[in-house]
């Protein structure tokens, strides 16, 4: 509740978007508790910080739990908050019960997970796991044109470790479910078997500015016309798919945007998900396809740029095991899920065993101010976290 109170909103969610002066008092407020639990904090060149436990064996790669405390526009006070904070719980729980793990333990904090200030999403994990080169990811940009780099400079948080290039034993995320599908079944803990692909593209589409009122309908190349019929489309083509197709546009913006004038360009943003990469990728020829056709049909210029692309992932099973068992170990209800939502983990799969707890939210809501969790389903997350830490970082 503290760390909601940065960035806190009246409607009782946060604005903390990534690198701004909000994130900026959250990472320090991080880190001030990361030190008062006697870890060793770093920061690597994209800001991504990690506080380390040292291990028995201090030698052995880290097991790395934690996840992110950027947050949406308008968005919630547990999406990414609760991993990290229930991770430091984890390292609180140890100390205070005096164990030490064999294998050091690892809080992380990861850089812009959200992408809607900086897209696309994950870029800074992304670039940990070698996905993305450091040169991309500081290189991303606000809708103002200011870089991750710049923006690292600014807040302080440019730090000096190098990003990633070393090996990590396993990861660890808890998470709200951000879906209904554990409340609907009334289960208390998620075991994430993997997550679904996604598909993150910029859409312009062009035509003619004039004048609304002396310019008859028929004669106007008018863009809006055109984007709301690809869009509408797209919907129905998604809704025929099937029920785990995912359609999202977000952003749409007009210009020059004045309401006597005919646009002249409509840019869009289009989020699609799917489980299945291939009828992921049957949607994406559904939406370049509808782009060239309703641009032909009323003569408008229309382009679709693909930013991003995250296949689908399975987690390992031995993290997928660790968790289950954790649970089972500590009597609590679970069930197998794959996560709508992307998270970190999703990079952190390609370079080490990777793993993640889902807790329910009520309602199914998230990415919205009213995001609220049942402070036990917290606590029994951060209890399988604790278990599924142990599993996999061994008792000394
Ligand atoms: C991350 O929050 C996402 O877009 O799934
Ligand atoms: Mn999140
Ligand atoms: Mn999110």
């Amino acid at each position: 509740m503290e760390m909601a109170e940065v960035g806190g909103t009246p409607g009782g969610g946060v604005h903390r978007l990534a690198l701004s002066d909000e994130d900026r008092a959250a990472r320090d407020l991080f880190c001030g508790w990361c030190d008062g639990a006697g870890l060793t904090t770093s920061v690597d060149r994209l800001g991504n910080t990690f506080a380390r436990r040292p291990g028995a064996d201090d030698d052995l790669p880290p097991v790395l739990l934690g996840s992110h405390l950027d947050s949406q526009p308008s968005g919630g006070r547990f999406d990414g908050a609760l991993g990290v904070l229930a991770a430091l719980e984890v390292i609180e729980t140890l100390n205070e019960a005096g164990l030490a793990t064999l294998r050091p333990l690892e809080v992380v904090n990861w850089t812009n997970e959200e992408g809607s200030r900086f897209p696309p999403a994950m870029v800074c994990s992304g670039a940990f796991a070698g996905v993305f080169e450091l040169e991309y990811a500081l290189g991303r940009s606000d809708a103002a044109g200011r870089t991750i780099g710049e923006e690292l400079d600014r807040i302080g948080y440019a730090g000096p470790a190098p990003v990633g290039g070393r090996p990590i034993a396993a990861a660890l995320e808890l998470h709200i479910e951000q879906g209904p599908i554990l409340e609907e079944a009334g289960t208390t803990i998620g075991v994430v078997a993997g997550v679904q692909g996604m598909r993150w593209y910029d859409v312009r589409i062009e035509g003619e500015a004039t004048h609304a009122g002396p310019v008859p309908l028929r004669r106007r190349r008018d863009p809006l016309r055109g984007a709301a019929r690809v869009i509408d489309r797209l919907f129905a083509s998604a809704l025929e798919s099937d029920e785990e197709a995912r359609l999202t546009v977000g952003e749409f913006a007009l210009r020059p945007g004045s309401r006597n004038t005919v646009p002249a360009r409509v840019d869009f943003s289009v989020d699609l998900r799917h489980p299945d990469d291939v009828a992921l990728e049957a949607l994406d020829g559904r939406l370049r396809l509808l782009v060239d056709e309703v641009s032909r049909e009323m003569g408008l210029d229309g382009r679709v740029e693909q930013i991003w692309h995250s296949p689908t992932v399975r987690f390992a099973s031995e993290c997928v095991r660790a968790v289950g068992d954790a649970a089972a170990a500590l009597g609590y209800p679970q069930m197998s899920l794959f996560s709508g939502a992307g998270h970190d983990s999703v990079y952190l799969q390609r370079i080490c065993p990777t793993g993640m707890v889902f807790v329910p939210c009520a309602g199914g809501v998230s990415h919205a101010e009213a995001e609220s969790v049942d402070p036990a389903d917290a606590e029994a997350g951060a209890n399988v976290l604790l278990h599924a830490v142990l599993r996999l970082a061994g008792r000394a």
